[in-house]
């Protein structure tokens, strides 16, 4: 249960919070302190010999000693600029694929659920880049504990926006409460300087003809808006231009030399009482700021759309817009709930370089078939028909296949720098743990499709 916290020293759990959780906290047995997460042993891994190749990663393990590896990595911690993660809701259930099999066990609830998944973002905040910003989803089972958690490691200061989605068409619901259509998305980032890129919606014909109700001689359409702003200035600001004072209270938006110019390319509306108004011409808009929330990235909703047949993937135009917002060409951008793979493959497809983490073996799968042979529309799921897949988006050498090695194997695995004087050291390997080493190295791998020749 969330508690206010009185003092910091009347903590008991000995857990550092961030300065900035606005005195809350969720307390519950087994909250480990943040140095102890932090001190979570890394897992070794190893390269799949049929898929070694650029910058990006998979892993196939768990997620939990990737990120205590990677937070060990010199070339990874530090620089992730964006995290996307949609992990198991705390359902109680477990998932197929639409070949029904077996995809992954959702059981994990109450405080077991948050403790494991604060755990990783711990560890996923230190992985973060100064700029670098976390997307978390969510639906309302955990939603609302797992954002007093987010205050605690982010900062309340670093949240940004509480975005809900409709996730899918209404449903004839037999329950007796209103039907449930939406999830969560908690954004936060890792401090106030954070890429972003303001997402926009075109204009619609309506909404223009509300907004922009003028046009000008030349066929343009504009807007008015005042001139002046809240606040009384004793400078450029608060003196009169044109003769006339800013209203009482109020002050000129910009200095009266820079008004002059505005006027003077006739962004200056005079009203028949002598009153200035700024032109906002709808030219200029880059479209409408998208709000917080988001109708129309509905997942698998209609026969047409592209899926891979996993449990639970997301819209791929969900991931692009959060992309898109919160990172740049040539960042590096990881999901370790990594699913079918749609951040990984709408990161690809937008420049990014990405880190992808799952532990199922449908996931893997899923995951090597969509990077290699693209999506099917949803309706030849049921009729067989693969003429309609979208195209592929990688060839193995795009990308490297992490195994973990179990710790009965890890004697197997040779010293670090035996490996560097012989020369296996993969090319896309640093200095730390998590990185993969060898090549040609011996897992139970996931099930690939026949189609699939795995290398
Ligand atoms: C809701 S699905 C993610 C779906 C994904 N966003 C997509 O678009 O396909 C959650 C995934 O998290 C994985 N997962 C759960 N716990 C994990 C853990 N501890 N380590 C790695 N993967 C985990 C599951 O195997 C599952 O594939």
């Amino acid at each position: 249960m969330a508690v206010p916290v009185p003092g910091k020293k009347k903590r008991t759990t000995g857990v550092q919070d961030h300065p900035d959780n606005q005195g809350f906290r969720l307390d519950y047995p087994g909250k480990k302190s943040e140095n102890v997460v932090l001190a979570t042993p890394a897992g070794l891994y190893e390269p799949d010999s049929a898929y070694v190749g650029g910058e990006n990663r998979l892993y196939h393990a768990d997620n939990l000693g990737v990120l205590a590896a990677l937070a060990h990595d010199e070339s990874i911690a530090g620089k992730v600029k964006l995290v996307y993660i949609d992990p198991p809701f705390a359902t109680d259930a477990a998932f197929e694929s639409r070949k029904q099999r077996h995809a992954y066990d959702d059981h994990l609830v109450g405080p077991a659920f948050v403790e494991a998944l604060r755990e990783r973002l711990i560890l996923i905040h230190h992985l973060l880049a100064e700029d670098g910003s976390l997307y978390l989803h969510l639906d309302e089972r955990m939603t609302f504990n797992m954002r007093v958690i987010l205050a605690e490691i982010f900062g309340e200061k670093n949240f940004r926006s509480f975005i809900t989605r409709r996730k899918c068409n209404p449903k004839n619901y037999t329950r007796k409460t209103y039907g449930n259509v939406a999830d969560y998305i908690l954004y936060y980032s890792k401090t106030d300087t954070y890429v972003w890129n303001r997402p926009v919606e075109p204009w619609d014909d309506s909404r223009v003809a509300k907004e922009y109700q003028y046009v000008d001689d030349q066929g343009r359409r504009y807007k008015k808006v005042p001139v002046h702003a809240p606040g009384v200035r004793n400078g450029e600001t608060g003196k009169p231009w044109h003769g006339k004072m800013p209203p009482p209270g109020k002050h000129w938006q910009f200095l009266p030399s820079t008004l002059d110019e505005m006027d003077a390319r006739g962004e200056i509306y005079w009203s028949p009482t002598g009153n200035p108004r700024r032109k906002i011409y709808l030219e200029n808009s880059a479209g409408v700021p998208l709000q917080n929330i988001w109708m129309d990235v509905r997942d698998a909703h209609n026969q047409n759309i592209h899926i891979t047949g996993y449990p639970t993937e997301k819209n791929p135009e969900l991931l692009a817009r959060i992309i898109e917002a919160s990172s740049n060409p040539g960042d590096l951008v990881m999901d370790c709930y990594a699913g079918s793979g749609t951040t990984l493959a709408v990161a690809s497809s937008l420049g990014r370089h990405w880190i992808g983490v799952d532990r199922s073996d449908e996931a893997i799968s899923a995951i090597l078939h969509r990077l290699r042979h693209g999506t099917e529309r949803m309706g030849d799921f049921v009729n067989g028909n693969t003429k309609t897949k979208s195209l592929p988006l990688f060839s193995i050498s795009d990308f490297t296949l992490y195994h973990e090695v179990k710790e009965e194997d890890r004697s197997l695995v040779p010293a670090m720098d035996e490996l560097s004087a012989s020369g296996v050291l993969t090319s896309c390997s640093g200095s730390g743990r998590g990185r993969g080493r060898v090549s040609g190295g011996k897992h139970q791998g996931p099930e690939v499709d026949s189609d699939d020749p795995g290398g």
